[in-house]
């Protein structure tokens, strides 16, 4: 989280702009709410040039709820297709079979260090949407491009997974029909899930979706049709006028963050390249800007690395169970300083263990 929107939440813990009330306190139906949330949407939209034609909707259920919500809403019980490119689309796929025929029409596997070229897709011609997942947090895998579907031949609407890049980055709206993430890497406190629908995707929800779940009942009530996570859009809208606000030479906003993330994933993958002692495994090509998978090459060493960052104040370097290794989660938030000294730890630990 940005120092910044902590510091202004504390100020503003126990009195909202002289309402006698914290946020926690408020009703989602109070008109000091409504102001909230009209204005994290009105940021969110200008941030990530979301176009009017999208509904914004803030929603509960994180990023797996999602994995069943989306073909709730779009498969109409019919079959969608599925670019596994690590854990979290083969999750995804594995929801979605519940409710429709789920086709894998890509893959990475086994090593999902790669993406796979979206030429050789095996797109079905009557899939009601294409999912994947545009980074891949586990695996450290990212989208640098979006596929554009009509131009592979496919009339499916796109569904993206962007929870783990959200805002660090501009979005192609053009190629997209629904994104989704939860808000708890780069937005805000866990709890809220961030869902963008292009219009004409909503209405088209099968019989036993719960309503609570229902996009068009969500849109149709302004993300209040149930109570919403309130503090989670509060913080969230900090966080999007943080980001508004920041500003990279000429660059400002998400564009701004864009440049921020390039250069602080060069130094982080420049350094291990350059290392013998650690290795990154992901092809070049599609390296995440966010979450950085890497090994020591000794990994006999990994308790000792781990130990001596916790003593240095670098946290949460354990790599996912699934995957091993060391993962550095660099998301929006994290200063170019902050890698700065984790390359520093890094050097030292190899020049003082290899
Ligand atoms: C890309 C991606 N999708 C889905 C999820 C699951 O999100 P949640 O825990 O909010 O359900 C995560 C969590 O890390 C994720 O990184």
């Amino acid at each position: 989280m940005p120092e910044a929107v902590l510091q202004r939440a504390a100020e503003e813990m126990l009195d909202w702009h002289g309402s006698g009330m914290g946020v926690m306190e408020m009703s989602h139906r109070g008109k000091e709410f409504g102001v909230i949330a009209t204005a994290a949407e009105a940021d969110l939209r200008a941030l990530l040039a979301v176009p009017s034609d999208f509904h914004i909707l803030f929603m509960q259920g994180g990023g797996l709820g999602e994995n069943a919500i989306v073909p709730l809403n779009l498969s109409r019980g019919t079959e969608a297709d599925f670019v596994i490119t690590g854990s979290w689309s083969i999750k995804s796929q594995k929801e979605a079979q519940r409710y429709c025929r789920a086709n894998v029409v890509a893959t990475n596997a086994p090593g999902h260090d790669a993406l796979p070229d979206p030429a050789g897709w095996k797109l079905s011609d009557s899939a009601s949407y294409v999912h994947l997942c545009s980074n891949e947090t586990i695996n450290g895998v990212e989208f640098q491009q979006l596929p554009d579907l009509a131009a592979l031949g496919s009339k499916a609407p796109l569904v993206i997974d962007f929870s783990s890049h959200v805002a660090s980055r501009p979005v192609d709206w053009s190629k997209v029909g629904l994104a989704f993430g939860g808000a708890q890497k780069n937005l805000g406190p866990a709890g809220l899930t961030i869902v963008i629908v292009r219009d004409d995707l909503l209405g088209r929800a099968l019989e036993v979706c719960p309503s609570a779940f229902n996009y068009k009942t969500v849109a149709d009530n302004q993300s209040m049709y149930n109570t919403p996570p309130t503090w989670g859009i509060y913080i969230a809208g900090l966080t999007f006028q943080w980001l508004r606000q920041q500003t990279e030479g000429a660059l400002s906003g998400v564009e701004a963050m864009e440049a921020r993330n390039i250069a602080k994933a060069k130094l982080l993958y420049d350094f291990i390249d350059g290392s013998g002692f650690y290795d990154n495994k992901v092809d070049p090509s599609c390296r995440s800007r966010m979450n950085v998978p890497f090994f020591l090459r000794d990994e006999g060493r990994n308790e000792a690395f781990l130990a001596g960052a916790r003593a240095a104040g670098l946290l949460q370097l354990k790599g996912h169970k699934s995957v091993g290794g060391m993962r550095a989660s660099i998301y929006n938030a994290m200063p170019l300083a902050g890698v700065q000294a984790l390359v520093g730890y890094m050097r030292e630990f190899e020049r003082s263990h290899a």
